[in-house]
């Protein structure tokens, strides 16, 4: 889609909202709770980003975007080089985080920006009225983002705020939080890599289909490209073999054998490259698919093959 910018608000110094509209005014496709979108930036490279507009807003998606001076450069030509008025190409919704229709409570943890996809939670739990509660983690006030929205009527007594000021071990007790696992709760967490690992270390005597995380990046040293054997992809439906040699990912030997295959982030992060597998074994390295899920799909991007041969159902 090529969706006109049609507002840019500072939230705080550091974090800026994008609200995107179809320039003629039509209604954006459906979105759920969770879902993120692949902006195309000014010099061509693709960027994952949250919506944390309300799902049932149908005349605009919101995108919260925090300038990481240090990151790849993505941040800082939204914050540089977009502008009110210009035309963003954006792709479909897509989902990988969805709320549990089956929960009965609905624990949310952020980190910094990571509250993004949770404030679309957020929206669409207050009309669910549903059993809520979202633990916002930034180090200080003056660095968090939406607290008009997070202060408003039926939202404020969910919300709890932790500012840990840049020092180690304050803020949020996320030990204490999950000390005791209750049947029928769902967490998820999105932030800094930190609060991630914390959760999941916390969480770790949880059912892992009640603890849910969604990346941006991959963590580092995660993605294994370079690691391992020779090992060869199938093609189902033309019989064509390709080797995969450790320096090469099975999506690019794939893409440079003329194999269309879509993708966009390259680290297992986004679900963009998600393919059936008939046999074989993957050697999954992804951050987006439950076990269930892997058991029948790869994502080529980042993962590899435990088995000589890997049949993919393309
Ligand atoms: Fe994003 Fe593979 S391209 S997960």
């Amino acid at each position: 889609m090529l969706l006109r910018v049609n507002a840019i608000t500072d939230e705080t110094p550091s974090i800026k909202t994008f609200e995107l509209v179809d320039p003629e005014g039509l209604d954006l496709p459906i979105f759920t709770a969770g879902s993120h979108v692949d902006v195309t930036l000014p010099d061509g490279q693709l960027r994952q980003y949250s919506l944390c507009s309300a799902p049932i807003e149908r005349h605009r998606y919101l995108l919260g975007v925090l300038r990481e001076t240090n990151g790849r450069g993505g941040s800082r030509q939204m914050h540089d080089r977009v502008a009110v008025g210009e035309l963003l190409q954006v792709s479909m919704p897509r989902n990988n985080f969805p709320l549990e229709a089956s929960a009965s409570r609905h624990l949310l943890i952020a980190g910094g920006i990571g509250i993004t996809p949770l404030l679309a939670m957020v929206h669409s739990l207050q009309v669910l009225r549903a059993d809520f509660e979202l633990h916002y983690c930034t180090r200080e006030a003056a660095q968090t983002a939406f607290l008009a929205l997070l202060g408003s009527d039926g939202v404020a007594s969910r919300v709890r705020l932790h500012h840990d000021d840049g020092v180690p071990g304050r803020g949020l007790h996320v030990a204490a939080l999950l000390t005791t696992v209750t049947p029928g709760t769902h967490v998820y967490c999105c932030g800094p890599a930190g609060l991630m690992a914390a959760v999941k270390a916390a969480s770790a005597h949880w059912p892992t289909g009640q603890i849910h995380f969604e990346h941006f990046a991959a963590p580092v040293a995660s993605v294994l490209v370079g690691a391992g054997a020779v090992f060869e992809v199938e093609i189902a439906s033309t019989g064509a073999v390709y080797p995969v040699p450790p320096d090469r990912s099975i999506l690019s030997v794939l893409l440079s054998e003329g194999v269309p295959i879509d993708s966009s982030c390259e680290a297992g992060v986004c679900g963009a490259c998600t393919t059936r597998y008939l046999s074989g074994e993957p050697d999954h390295h992804d951050f987006v698919l439950s076990d269930a899920e892997q058991r029948e799909h790869v994502m080529v991007c980042v993962s590899r093959s435990k088995s000589a041969r890997l049949v993919l159902d393309l």
